[in-house]
């Protein structure tokens, strides 16, 4: 039978799905990371970074996504503690099964809703959980207050009422995540989004902040003896503002809405061009400067930022974790302001104030876009995060008491 047009075009319509496969499978065996053969995959890194690499697993980026399970979640599931009552008829049981770690809600006793714990975020101060359905992502409703020590409802939820409703977009993700495949929307009208749930890489990893690194590993495998970096963006090379930008990226605020998704910026790229132009066009306002994610904001409106040409790294090593450690971050304020500036607080307050300028100059500030309910008291708990607007602020004059109590 000599195939006409119709038939062959059927035919080849019919082998579509296998050739996809074949192409897909090829890939796949190929290109071991889901963002393409320019990645290299973190672990891959190890070999030769190893220092930097065992520091960096355990740091806040590294850690900010992973697998939920009885390591990552830190609410407890012991009868007593694992039940939040809304006091409104309305309750949240947190349970242990072999499947898994579920969260269960309650209307007068009967049970409403029951999902599965399959993404934990954060760790820190805060944990939020996220489950699956589909190929969709949700918020659970319960959250964990580390300050609390216990289950609170998820922040921005309203007060009393069970809610297994919130959608997650990709741009909580671009902040959370190294990686995900949003699938193409079937429809113009904008809708939840779906993701190719295997397509998500946990953690903000090595390529995340230094880009696509194949080619990198390539070469320095083929040539062991070469010491001098190849086919990797140096950071020394960058200009103060690009820089800046490869923080920005994830701390400047939630404000702003992007074009361009930002799990596509690499060092060296500017930030705006990802934006859609004048969303928000007149300037914010100090005040509209949340402490929770905007340290870049706040920072640039510092005199200390104005006045130098400092950058987040001039205090941070993105590889280390440094929480807590306030000595070591007053020393970087005293390689700008030493001795002979004869500033009035050194001055005042004598040695003492070397091993803490934090506290006084970078206060821990209430969010104004996340606070939780607490179970026992029915009014709400600030989300802390430490302003990086570097100032004097005399309305601290507590917490400066407090201090001066506790160095004697
Ligand atoms: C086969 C060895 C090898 C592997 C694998 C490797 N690198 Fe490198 N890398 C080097 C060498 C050699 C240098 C240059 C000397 C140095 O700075 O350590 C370098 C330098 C760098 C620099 C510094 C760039 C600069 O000039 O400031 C970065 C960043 C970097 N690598 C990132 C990575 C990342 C991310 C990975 C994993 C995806 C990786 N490397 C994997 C060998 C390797
Ligand atoms: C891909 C997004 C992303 C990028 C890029 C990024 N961060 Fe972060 N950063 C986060 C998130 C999310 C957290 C909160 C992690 C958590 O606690 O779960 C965080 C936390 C931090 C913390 C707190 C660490 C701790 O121990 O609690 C510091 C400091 C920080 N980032 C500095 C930087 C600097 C400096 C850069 C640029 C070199 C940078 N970040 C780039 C997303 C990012
Ligand atoms: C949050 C962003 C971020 C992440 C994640 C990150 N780095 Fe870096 N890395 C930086 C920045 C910024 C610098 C430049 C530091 C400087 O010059 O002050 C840097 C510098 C480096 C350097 C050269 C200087 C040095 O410290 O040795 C290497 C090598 C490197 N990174 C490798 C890695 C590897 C490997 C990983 C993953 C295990 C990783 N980085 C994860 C931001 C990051
Ligand atoms: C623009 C980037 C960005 C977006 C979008 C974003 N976050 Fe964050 N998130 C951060 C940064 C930065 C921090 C840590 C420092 C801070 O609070 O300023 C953080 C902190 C957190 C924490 C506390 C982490 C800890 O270790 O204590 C949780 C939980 C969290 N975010 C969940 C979410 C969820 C869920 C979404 C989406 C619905 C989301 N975030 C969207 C950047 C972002
Ligand atoms: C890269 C250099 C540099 C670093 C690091 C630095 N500053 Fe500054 N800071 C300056 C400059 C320059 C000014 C403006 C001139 C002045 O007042 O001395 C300034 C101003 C200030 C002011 C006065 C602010 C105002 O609004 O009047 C305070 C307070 C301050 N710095 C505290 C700190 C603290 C605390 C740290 C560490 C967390 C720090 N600085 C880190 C350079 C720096
Ligand atoms: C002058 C020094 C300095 C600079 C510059 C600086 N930071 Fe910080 N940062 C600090 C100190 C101090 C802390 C508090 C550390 C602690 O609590 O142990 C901090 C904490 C943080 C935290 C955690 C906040 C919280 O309360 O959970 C994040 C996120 C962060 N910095 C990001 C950045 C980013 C992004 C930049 C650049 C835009 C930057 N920092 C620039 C000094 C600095
Ligand atoms: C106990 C709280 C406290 C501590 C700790 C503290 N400061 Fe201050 N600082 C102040 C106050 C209050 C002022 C305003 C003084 C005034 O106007 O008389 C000030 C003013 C300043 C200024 C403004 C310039 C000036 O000379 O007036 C700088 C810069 C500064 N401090 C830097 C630092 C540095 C660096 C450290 C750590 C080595 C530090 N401070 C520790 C409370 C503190």
């Amino acid at each position: 039978m000599i195939p006409n047009k119709k038939t062959s075009i059927v035919f080849l319509i019919a082998l579509l799905p296998i050739a996809a496969c074949l192409t897909r499978c090829l890939y796949q065996s190929k290109a071991q990371d889901p963002r393409g053969r320019a990645y290299a995959g973190s672990a891959s890194c190890m070999q030769c970074h190893k220092d930097v690499y065992s520091s960096y697993l355990h740091t806040a980026h590294m850690q900010t996504s992973k697998p939920a399970g009885s390591e990552t979640v830190h609410g407890s599931f012991a009868a007593g503690q694992n039940t939040f009552d809304f006091g409104t008829g309305q309750k949240m049981v947190m349970e242990k099964r072999d499947s898994g770690l579920y969260q269960t809600g309650y209307v007068n006793g009967r049970q409403i809703e029951t999902e599965r714990f399959d993404i934990a975020i954060g760790g820190i101060k805060a944990e939020t959980y996220l489950y699956w359905k589909g190929n969709k992502l949700f918020e659970l409703p319960m959250s964990y207050f580390k300050s609390l020590h216990g289950w609170t409802n998820s922040p921005g939820y309203a007060k009393g009422i069970i809610n297994f409703d919130r959608p997650i977009v990709t741009r909580c993700l671009e902040c959370h995540t190294s990686y995900i495949y949003a699938l193409p929307q079937q429809s113009a009208i904008r809708q939840q989004p779906e993701f190719e749930k295997n397509s998500l890489i946990y953690g903000i990893d090595c390529e995340r902040c230094h880009g696509p690194a194949a080619q990198h590993v390539e070469f320095h495998l083929a040539n062991p003896a070469e010491k001098k970096t190849h086919f990797m963006v140096s950071y020394k090379s960058l200009t103060r503002d690009q820089k800046l930008n490869t923080c920005a990226v994830c701390h400047s605020g939630n404000r702003d809405q992007f074009e361009i998704s930002t799990f596509n910026f690499k060092p060296g790229d500017t930030l705006e061009n990802f934006k859609v132009h004048d969303y928000f066009p007149q300037k914010l306002n100090l005040a509209d400067l949340d402490v929770h994610g905007n340290q870049n904001g706040l920072l640039s409106a510092s005199k200390c930022f104005l006045m130098s040409n400092m950058d987040c790294m001039t205090c941070h090593n993105a590889h280390n974790t440094d929480r807590g450690n306030l000595a070591m971050y007053s020393q970087k304020c005293i390689n700008c302001h030493n001795a002979a500036n004869h500033n009035a607080c050194t001055q005042k307050m004598g040695a003492a104030t070397k091993t803490n300028c934090i506290d006084c100059h970078m206060p821990e500030q209430a969010s104004g876009a996340i606070a939780v309910q607490t179970a026992t008291e029915r009014n709400t708990t600030p989300y802390q995060v430490r302003t990086h607007r570097i100032a004097v602020y005399p309305e601290q004059p507590q917490k400066i008491m407090d201090y001066l109590k506790n160095i004697k």
